[in-house]
């Protein structure tokens, strides 16, 4: 199985970058221990970024992965855009946030992703993205049983 884990802008500051917030972390550590519990699964994890909308967008729609971790950042709460393409590639995601949105301000109570996504992750700072792998993952698992795949 192939896992996407794709990333809007500032994201690669995480751990250092307003640290209250998103917490203190090596995002160096995060990614090797990710790629650990992935491993361990036999999943395979691609990593894919940009801070720029439209080649995000090209991104999504050309990812070639069986399912997709993504934090869009900002343009989490601004982007149809990213929405249309999200709904274009057709697969099963998971919006991920290493805050909890919800506890902040009111702008970032608003995604334009949420209600498409297959399933949602924020607030676990360097732990997110390995909660929203698991929880694809069985995902990704179960619907591939009930569809005969496995
Ligand atoms: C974020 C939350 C967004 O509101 C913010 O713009 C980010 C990071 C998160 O991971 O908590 O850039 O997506």
């Amino acid at each position: 199985m192939k896992i996407a884990i794709v990333e809007g802008p500032l994201l690669d500051r995480i751990g250092s970058r307003e640290p209250d917030v998103y917490g203190n972390f090596s995002r160096k550590e995060m990614i090797r221990s990710l790629n650990g519990e992935a491993e361990k699964s036999g999943i395979e994890l691609v990593f894919l970024s940009s801070y720029i909308e439209g080649d995000l967008a090209k991104l999504i729609v050309n990812c070639d992965a069986d399912g997709m971790i993504i934090n869009p950042g900002a343009y989490t709460h601004t982007s149809l855009l990213l929405r249309d393409a999200l709904l274009c590639w057709g697969k099963p995601f998971i919006e991920a946030h290493f805050s909890n949105v919800f506890a902040r301000e009111i702008f970032r109570e608003k995604s334009y992703i949420s209600d498409i996504s297959s399933g949602f992750v924020a607030g676990f700072s360097e732990n997110t993205y390995k909660i929203a792998l698991e929880g694809l993952t069985a995902l990704i698992k179960r619907d591939n049983k009930i569809h005969g795949k496995t």
